[in-house]
C-alpha cells in the first residue's frame, strides 16, 4: 500500500509542467540531436548570467533551502552537492525544470568516496585486495546506491599517492605506488560509471585532486607541497592520466600549489597539462573554495582577481567559493575574460548533464520506492564482506596461531571487540553505526559463541583492564581489538604520532601476561607503528576500517572460513622519524640508515601473509635480449605447499640497472591474482609490453634506454626472485 502511494507520487511528480511541455519542442531538448548540436543551441538561448551559473557549484544546507531554492527558480545555480535522498534532490530538481527560465536541469554531487549507504572499506584498504574486479564491484555498488538517492556525480575516485603515513587522508588513497593506484582508478571509473553507458544506476566519476596533493609537506593536511616537473610526471600524473583514458567524466583540482602557482588557477596545469599533454575533454571543477584559498595564500589580492585567473587558466566549475557567479559577468563586460572562453566551460558543464541523459529525463534518478529497495540490499551487502575480506592483511602469525580451531573458547576483548561506527572511517556518508555489523557479532553471525569485554579507545580504567582479564583467563585465546580512532583520520586530520594509543598498549600486555595465546585485530585507517603490539601477540590481522560488514569478516577470517590474501600497498615503518618511506625510491651510492634505528622498515610494500604457504619458481623470459620496441613475456611457477586453498598475489617489479636519470630500486609493473588449491602448481604468465620499461630522461621525454633489466617477481617487493633481461 505504501509502496502503491510512493510510486504515484513519484508519477505525479515526473509530468513535466506546462513551461517544460514547452520546452520539449526546442532543439536542445531533442533526444534525437547529437550533444554537440544540443549544447550549441542551447548556449545561444542562454543569457551570460545563466551560462554562469552553470559554472556554479554550490553546497546545500537545510538551513538555506529557501535561499537555495530561490537560486535555482532564478537560474543562477547549475550545480548542487551536499543534497542527497530522491525526496529532497526530486523537489530540488522541479524548481530547475518547472521555474526556471530555460528548465536546464540541476545535478547533484557527492562524496561517495566508499560506499554511500552500505559503506565499503576505505580506500585504502581495499587497494591492499589489489582485486581490480572487486575494487570495481565496490565502486558500482556505491555507485548504484548514491544512483538512487538521487545523486549522479561522485568526487571520486582519489588517486593521490603519498609517502607520508600521518596524512589523514592517506586512507583515501590506494597505496604509495603510481601503476597499482592507477589500475584501481580505472576499476573504480568503471565501476561508478558503467562500462555501457550512463544508467539511473550510474553516476559519473571525479577524479582528483590534480595534482600532487599526496606530495604534501609533513602530512599536514593542506600546508602546502613543493615538487619537481619529474615527479609531477612520473608519480603524481599516470593515475590520473589512467583514469582519463578509462573514461572519468570529470577531474577536481587540487588544494595545493605547483610550482608555487594554485592549480586552481595554473593555466601550465589546467590547460598545457590537463586538455593539452593528458587529453583530458571532460568538466575541470575546483575544490572546495580553491579560488578563496588562492585569497588567503597570498596569490592573488582578492575573489574578483582569482576568479580572472582561475577562468584564464582553463578552470571551469567553481566549487563554493561563489567568486565566478560574483565576478565573471563583470570580468566578460569589461572584456577581461570572452564570452568565448565562458561559452567553452559551460558547454563542458552541460556536456555532463546530457551525458547522463538529464535533459532528457530529469527525474531518471528519483524514485523513492528504487531508493528504498536498493539501500543497504543483501546483495550490497555481500559485496562489502566480501570486499572487507580480500582488503584485510595477515601480518604475523606465529607457529600458525591462526586460524582459531572450531573448538577453542575465544575471549573477545578491546575497544572495536563491538564498536560499530569507527569500523566506517572517515567519509562515512549516509552509513549508519547501527547497520555496522560489530566483530562480536560477526562472530555470532557464524555460529560461534565469544565471551566479549569492552572498553572505550583512549582511557581505559582498572575495572575495565580487570573485566577483560576475567574473561581472558577463562579462555583459550583472546582476540583483542585494538585501533584508531576514526576521528582522527581522514580529511584535515593529520597525527605526529602514528601510534595505537597508549592505554591500548597498557591493556594489550595486561592480556599478554594472563593470556595463552593473543590475537591482535587492528582497525586503522594509516600505516602504523607497530613494534609494541608485534612483540604482544602470537598473530595480527591488519583489518583496516572494513566498514559495514567488516565484522564478518573479521570472524571469517579468525575462523578460517576464509583465508587472508590482502597485501600492504603502503608501507610500514618502524617509526615515524622514518617517513617519508618507500619501496621505490631511487638508488643510491650507499643507504644510510638512522644511527639509533639501524633498520628499514617493518613491513614492506606487497607484504601479506596467508594460512598457506606458496612457493614460487625461477621466473624466465621469453627472450634474454630483444631489439626496443619490442614485448617481453615472463613466467613463473606457483605451487600451493600448504593446506588451504587460497588467492596470492603475485607481483612483478623490474629495475633499471643503469640509466641517464638514477633508476628506482625497483618498481611495480604488473600484478595477477591467482587461487590455488592445495598441492596446486600455476604457472603465471606476464605480457610486458615495451612501456613497461621506459622513463623520463633528462628533458621529462619518455625513452627507452638501452640496457639490461632486472625482472623480479615475488610475493612482495622485499622477497623476490628474478631474471635478467636486455634490451638492444
Ligand atoms: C575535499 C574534496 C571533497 C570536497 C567536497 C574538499 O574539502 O578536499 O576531496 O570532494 O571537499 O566535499
Amino acid at each position: 500500500m505504501k509502496l502503491k502511494a510512493i510510486s504515484a507520487l513519484c508519477i505525479a511528480l515526473t509530468t513535466l509542467s506546462t513551461v517544460a511541455q514547452t520546452h520539449k519542442k526546442l532543439p536542445y531538448l531533442n533526444p534525437a540531436l547529437s550533444i554537440e548540436r544540443r549544447v550549441e543551441d542551447l548556449l545561444k538561448r542562454m543569457t551570460l548570467g545563466e551560462k554562469i551559473a552553470q559554472l556554479n557549484l554550490r553546497p546545500y544546507y537545510v538551513s538555506q533551502d529557501s535561499s537555495v531554492r530561490a537560486a535555482i527558480r532564478a537560474g543562477r545555480i547549475g550545480a548542487l552537492l551536499k543534497a542527497n535522498g530522491v525526496a529532497l534532490n526530486l523537489s530540488l530538481q522541479r524548481e530547475a525544470i518547472e521555474s526556471s527560465r530555460l528548465g536546464i536541469p540541476l545535478i547533484f554531487h557527492e562524496d561517495v568516496i566508499h560506499g554511500y549507504r552500505t559503506i565499503t572499506p576505505i580506500p585504502l584498504a581495499e587497494s591492499c585486495s589489489w582485486d581490480r574486479v572487486l575494487v570495481g564491484q565496490s565502486a558500482a555498488l556505491a555507485a548504484r546506491e548514491a544512483a538512487s538517492a538521487g545523486i549522479q556525480l561522485t568526487y571520486a575516485p582519489m588517486v593521490d599517492i603519498s609517502n607520508d603515513p600521518r596524512w589523514g587522508r592517506i586512507m583515501e588513497t590506494s597505496g604509495e605506488d603510481a601503476f597499482l593506484c592507477s589500475q584501481m582508478a580505472i576499476a573504480r571509473v568503471k565501476g561508478f560509471q558503467g562500462e555501457s553507458g550512463y544508467t539511473n544506476e550510474t553516476i559519473m566519476a571525479c577524479v582528483k585532486h590534480f595534482a600532487g596533493y599526496g606530495a604534501l609537506l609533513a602530512g599536514r593536511d593542506y600546508l602546502g607541497a613543493d615538487f619537481s616537473l619529474r615527479d609531477l610526471q612520473e608519480r603524481y600524473l599516470p593515475p590520473f592520466q589512467a583514469a582519463i583514458d578509462a573514461g572519468a567524466g570529470s577531474v577536481m583540482c587540487s588544494y595545493l600549489a605547483y610550482n608555487g602557482e594554485p592549480v586552481t588557477m595554473s593555466r601550465f596545469m589546467n590547460t598545457d597539462i590537463l586538455r593539452g599533454q593528458m587529453g583530458f575533454t571532460g568538466l575541470l571543477m575546483t575544490d572546495w573554495c580553491t579560488l578563496t584559498h588562492a585569497v588567503s595564500m597570498g596569490a592573488v589580492a582578492d575573489g574578483r582577481q582569482s576568479a580572472l585567473r582561475g577562468m584564464l587558466s582553463g578552470m571551469e566549475m567553481d566549487m563554493s567559493s561563489s567568486q565566478y557567479i560574483t565576478y565573471l559577468e563583470e570580468l566578460v563586460r569589461e572584456k577581461k575574460v570572452s564570452e568565448k572562453l565562458i561559452d567553452k566551460a559551460v558547454a563542458n558543464a552541460l556536456r555532463v548533464k546530457f551525458e547522463l541523459g538529464l535533459f532528457d529525463d530529469p527525474y531518471k534518478y528519483f524514485d523513492l520506492a528504487r531508493e528504498q529497495r536498493t539501500l543497504l540490499s543483501a546483495e550490497s551487502r555481500q559485496i562489502a564482506r566480501q570486499m572487507a575480506i580480500s582488503s584485510m592483511v595477515l601480518l604475523k602469525n606465529n607457529a600458525r596461531t591462526l586460524p582459531l580451531a572450531k573448538e577453542r573458547s575465544i575471549a573477545l576483548v578491546g575497544p572495536f571487540a563491538s564498536a560499530k561506527g569507527h569500523l566506517m572511517g572517515s567519509w562515512t556518508m549516509m552509513g549508519r553505526a547501527e547497520e555496522v555489523e560489530s566483530v562480536s557479532e560477526g562472530f555470532q553471525a557464524i555460529k560461534k559463541d565469544v565471551l566479549v569485554a569492552d572498553c572505550p579507545i583512549s582511557s581505559i580504567g582498572e575495572d575495565q583492564i580487570k573485566a577483560i582479564l576475567d574473561v581472558v583467563s577463562v579462555s583459550d585465546v583472546a582476540v583483542v581489538c585494538l585501533g584508531e580512532d576514526a576521528n582522527l583520520i581522514g580529511e584535515a586530520v593529520s597525527t605526529a604520532k602514528i601510534e595505537i594509543p597508549a592505554a591500548q598498549i597498557k591493556l594489550l600486555k595486561a592480556v599478554r601476561a594472563k593470556a595463552k595465546r593473543v590475537v591482535v585485530v587492528l582497525f586503522n585507517g594509516r600505516p602504523l607503528v607497530l613494534d609494541q603490539i608485534l612483540a604482544n601477540c602470537d598473530a595480527l590481522l591488519e583489518a583496516w576500517y572494513p566498514g559495514t560488514m567488516g565484522g564478518s569478516a573479521v570472524a571469517q577470517l579468525i575462523m578460517g572460513e576464509s583465508v587472508p590474501s590482502g597485501k600492504l600497498t603502503q608501507t610500514f615503518p618502524r617509526h615515524s622519524g622514518q617517513i617519508p618511506l618507500a619501496y621505490n625510491f631511487r638508488r643510491t651510492f650507499s643507504r644510510v640508515n638512522h644511527a639509533d634505528l639501524n633498520h628499514g622498515p617493518q613491513f614492506p610494500f606487497g607484504y601479506g601473509l596467508s594460512y598457506t604457504d606458496f612457493e614460487y619458481g625461477d621466473p624466465t623470459v621469453s627472450a634474454d635480449s630483444l631489439p626496443i620496441g619490442q614485448g617481453v613475456h615472463v613466467r613463473i611457477k606457483i605451487r600451493n605447499a600448504g593446506g588451504y586453498k587460497a588467492r596470492e598475489v603475485v607481483q612483478l617489479y623490474i629495475r633499471d640497472e643503469v640509466a641517464t636519470i638514477i633508476p628506482r630500486e625497483k618498481e611495480l609493473k604488473a600484478f595477477e591474482i591467482i587461487e590455488l588449491e592445495p598441492g596446486q602448481e600455476k604457472e603465471v604468465l606476464f605480457d610486458l609490453d615495451s612501456e613497461s620499461f621506459a622513463m623520463f630522461d633528462s628533458r621529462i621525454k619518455r625513452v627507452i634506454e638501452p640496457g639490461i633489466f632486472k625482472i623480479m617477481v615475488g610475493t612482495n617487493s622485499a622477497d623476490v626472485k628474478s631474471v635478467d633481461f636486455k634490451y638492444y
